[in-house]
């Protein structure tokens, strides 16, 4: 497993597979990597000649009161976990030369990232539409792929890569959880061994309106009620949204008639969870 930093380099390695006819699978990360994030490597090598995963804390998603300085990070660590996991590079570019002096060329999603975490984190989802593209055009994935753990960001690229005609499949896997039900996260270190306990409610109530969609319930109300209820039992638990959304547009749905999602976002103590629920017919 090669450790490429500079984009130079990369985009040299990206050309000579290219050249050999070789499809290069991408696996976007911010590091401190569990085995959520190693199940998109798996999802990457199925579809392509060469997985490379990127590793890059990105300035521009995080708000100015957000977590960007005590990000969790482990380069070793995290370089231990991808190279049995089947990684031909990994990319860890410096934000010096990703944004450099007068970078001032974003992508701006609109609609759809004015909804849900959108709401609370007004440039989150222009951030990170912005750093994908870079790493789209500078590794030339054919084929990219991310979790639904984040499931508004999987949906607003996919619909980039649609608007913006890249060549790249956008591949979502599924949310990988801790034996109690809990959403693995690079931010679940954050907890303490009380919070930890507390953080196990977002997927409790996931799973009540899950219990309730299979028994037929189609009333958002009912549904949410049903999530809010069990939110209600962890006091430490502060909620940002509970809420159903059209999986295609992710605008709010009064009675689930397509597929939807239930989404959560919440803070336990001061570490801000998300977590939701595919409802499928
Ligand atoms: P990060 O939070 O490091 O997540 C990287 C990828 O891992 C994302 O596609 C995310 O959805 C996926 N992931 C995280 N936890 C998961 C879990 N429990 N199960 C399955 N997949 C999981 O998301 C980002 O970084 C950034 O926004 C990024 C796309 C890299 C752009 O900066």
């Amino acid at each position: 497993m090669e450790v490429i930093q500079q984009v130079d380099a990369m985009r040299a390695w990206s050309a000579e597979h290219i050249r050999a006819g070789r499809r290069i699978g991408l696996v976007p990360t911010m590091g401190y990597l569990h085995p959520g994030h190693v199940s998109l490597v798996a999802g990457a090598r199925q579809r392509a000649d060469r997985v490379v995963a990127s590793i890059f804390v990105n300035p521009t998603q995080f708000g100015p009161q957000e977590d960007l300085a005590r990000y969790p990070r482990d380069l070793e660590g995290d370089l231990a976990k991808l190279a049995p996991a089947g990684v031909d590079v990994v990319f860890t570019p410096s934000a010096e030369e990703l944004y450099p002096p007068g970078f001032d060329c974003y992508v701006v999603p609109q609609e759809m990232s004015t909804v849900l975490c959108g709401a609370s984190r007004p440039t989150h989802f222009r951030g990170v539409c912005t750093v994908v593209l870079l790493l789209f055009r500078i590794t030339r994935a054919d084929v990219a792929v991310f979790g639904e753990k984040d499931f508004q960001q999987l949906q607003i690229l996919r619909r980039m890569a649609r608007d913006l005609w890249l060549d790249v499949q956008v591949v979502g896997m599924p949310i990988v959880r801790e034996p109690d039900g809990l959403a693995m996260s690079s931010r679940n270190v954050y907890l303490s061994a009380s919070e930890r306990h507390e953080a196990v409610c977002l997927s409790r109530a996931l799973a009540a309106v899950r219990t309730a969609f299979a028994k037929g319930e189609r009333q958002s109300a009912a549904l949410l009620a049903v999530a809010h209820r069990v939110l209600e039992q962890t006091p430490g638990v502060r909620l940002d949204y509970c809420a159903l959304a059209d999986q295609a547009t992710l605008q709010p749905t009064t009675v689930v008639t397509q597929p939807a999602i239930c989404a959560i976002a919440a803070y336990v103590g001061r570490t801000r969870l998300i977590d939701n629920q595919q409802l499928l017919f």
